[in-house]
Formats: C-alpha cells, sequence, structure tokens
C-alpha cells in the first residue's frame, strides 16, 4: 500500500533559523517560505534527491503544531508522509484494520495540492503518520 516517502516535517521555532540551518550549515536547497493559513503553519521545502524535508513553524493562535512546540520547544520530527495511489482504500483498509484517522475521516488537500489524512500516532509505533495520495 505505501509508496514513497513523499516528506519528513520538522516543527520549528523559528522558520529563518531552521532554514539557515539547512541551507547554509547542511548545504541544501531551501523554497520561499509558504503561509498555509488553512493549515496554521509557514511551510519551506527542503529540497533533497529522493525526498523533501518541510520545516513548519506555527502560524496564528490556534496552530495544529504550536502544542507539539510546546512540548518539544527546540523542534523536532512532526510527522512523517507517505504516497499511496488511491487514498480512499488506504483510509478504507487502515479503518478496518481498526486504525484510527484523525478530524472527520476525510481527505484534506495538502500543502501540495493533493488529498491528505492524517492517521493517529498510538496505532503506527509513536509517529504521527500523514498520507498522500500521489
Ligand atoms: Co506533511
Amino acid at each position: 500500500m505505501l509508496g514513497r516517502l513523499n516528506h519528513v516535517a520538522i516543527a520549528v521555532p523559528d522558520l529563518e533559523a531552521g532554514c539557515q540551518v539547512y541551507s547554509a550549515m547542511l548545504g541544501a536547497t531551501v523554497s520561499e517560505p509558504q503561509i498555509e493559513a488553512d493549515h496554521g503553519v509557514t511551510v519551506v521545502f527542503v529540497e533533497l534527491p529522493n525526498t523533501k524535508i518541510e520545516l513548519l513553524e506555527p502560524l496564528g493562535d490556534n496552530s495544529p503544531i504550536q502544542a507539539f512546540l510546546d512540548k518539544n520547544p527546540s523542534g523536532g520530527i512532526h510527522h512523517v508522509c507517505y504516497e499511496v495511489e488511491d487514498i480512499i482504500a488506504a483510509r478504507d483498509h487502515l479503518k478496518a484494520e481498526g486504525a484510527r484517522v484523525l478530524g472527520d475521516g476525510e481527505p484534506k488537500t495538502g500543502a501540495h495540492g493533493k488529498p491528505v489524512l492524517f492517521l493517529h500516532p498510538k496505532d503506527f509505533c509513536g509517529t504521527l503518520v500523514e498520507l498522500e495520495q500521489a
């Protein structure tokens, strides 16, 4: 069912400082910041040969990553995103297996304009998992 690793998302308290780490220190190509008001984050994409890293900074008062940063003040890995061919079939399979899909269970449009779903970390080895229809 799982395809490529689409991205690893890292929550950061300071996006500019995070960009510096990946561009100046690690020598990676880093995009301009992109505001994702619907998702309560500002995101920067770090392009790697085989996948992407997304640096997420909270945006607004109700950012879904603020609680994570409260617990991890210097930042940390927030979620991993795997590609699937058919997100509805994947969701139905996982629900039938007893996994919890977050929110109302309906795919939302993600940062790349494609349908995404999030899965409960307790059902996936303690890791928040995003599925994206490739
Ligand atoms: Co993501």
